[in-house]
């Protein structure tokens, strides 16, 4: 089979497509042949050795999010059978309930191997099924922006129809929370750094929209959008760039999902949780339960996911470069091998 592996990792030429032997499925294991696969801002992360939480692989097989169909079953399973349509989930042994710590080495594409292969063996519990009226490229981008953005609003937030949601960028994650936060009849409010992205969002029906370029202040934009009052939701993607200004947007009492660090020096009191009576949620991409009821979600909406750009599977660094490139809109797809 085909396979990518970081080797070594810390650089994007660590990249390598190489040729190993298949593997067979174990006892309660199943063999997927992947069809495609979506890249993440972590995976930029994991390829050039700035990942923060834990240890990478040597070696490891890169990303997270994968989608295709099983191939094999090993003896005993039952939770799937060969020909299905499936997605593996981020964090293998997050299956329901709180997170552990000690999950964290089963997390894909990091400290376990990943899905940039043409065939891989996981447990047939790290699996879920994927909603029917989806193509495989469209279910590949599902595990982790998706699922992120789902536990935050919904599962951790409760968001309710008429609550208002900040999301900051174009990203993955913080569109899957604008389109979520729609569903839920919520109303939804986009920031992003360019005029041409800002269109795109007009062209979904997102209109509260603010240039955090052209208006630096752009919580105050916010709280006029917002009649004084700030975000009941924020879905905090910046990190130490962006928390003060975040939380500054948010509703007295709203609740602010700490998901991201895409840039800049922390510059947060934090008598400003105080002032905000805010609910402060650190967010860890989602368990399969999550994963299962946001796919329920999104086959009843017949939702789909915004693809920006697919690449072909020996095209993947060109991906990477496009990610790091940051002029996508939504999700990036490499397409099987
Ligand atoms: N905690 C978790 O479990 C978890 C899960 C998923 C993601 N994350 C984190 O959430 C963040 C978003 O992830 P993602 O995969 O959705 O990212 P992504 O698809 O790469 O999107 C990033 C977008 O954010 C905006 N942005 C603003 N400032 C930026 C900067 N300095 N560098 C890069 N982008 C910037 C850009 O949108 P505009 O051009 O429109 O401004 C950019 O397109 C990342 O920090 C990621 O690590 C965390």
């Amino acid at each position: 089979m085909k396979v990518y592996r970081l080797d070594p990792v810390g650089t994007l030429d660590g990249l390598k497509l190489g040729e190993e032997e298949d593997r067979r499925p174990g006892p309660g294991e199943v063999a997927i042949r992947i069809r495609a696969t979506s890249l993440n801002y972590r995976d930029l992360k994991v390829a050039t050795g700035a990942y923060e939480r834990g240890a990478i692989k040597p070696r490891v097989i890169p990303l997270s999010d994968g989608a295709g169909e099983v191939a094999e079953a090993g003896p005993g399973v039952t939770r799937v059978k060969v020909g299905d349509r499936v997605a593996a989930i981020f964090v293998q042994r997050w299956l329901a309930g709180r997170v552990d710590p000690a999950y964290a080495s089963s997390a894909l594409g990091g400290p376990s191997d990943g899905v940039l292969a043409e065939r891989i063996v996981l447990p047939e519990e790290g699996v879920v099924p994927i909603p029917a009226h989806l193509t495989l490229e469209e279910a590949a981008t599902l595990p982790c922006a998706a699922v992120t953005a789902w536990h935050a609003l919904f599962a951790r937030g409760g968001l309710t129809a008429g609550e208002t949601v900040l999301t900051l960028g174009t990203g993955g994650v913080s569109l899957f929370a604008a389109q979520f936060a729609r569903l839920a009849g919520a109303r939804v409010i986009v920031t992003s750094g360019s005029e041409e992205k800002i269109a795109r969002l007009r062209a979904m029906g997102i209109t509260d929209v603010v240039n955090y370029r052209a208006t630096p202040d752009w919580e105050r934009a916010v709280m006029d959008l917002t009649g004084g009052q700030g975000a009941d939701h924020v879905v905090e993607l910046g990190g130490a760039g962006t928390f003060r200004k975040s939380l500054l947007a948010l509703r007295v009492g709203g609740r602010l999902y700490a998901i991201g660090n895409l840039a800049g020096e922390a510059q947060i009191n934090p008598q400003m949780i105080l002032a905000k009576r805010a609910n402060v949620h650190g967010i860890q991409v989602g368990s399969r339960e999550m994963f299962e009821a946001m796919n329920r979600a999104i086959s009843q909406a017949r939702l789909k996911p915004v693809i920006n750009r697919q690449f072909e599977f020996g095209d993947a660094r060109a991906a990477y470069d496009y990610l790091a490139g940051r002029t996508h809109f939504g999700k990036i797809v490499i397409r099987g091998a």
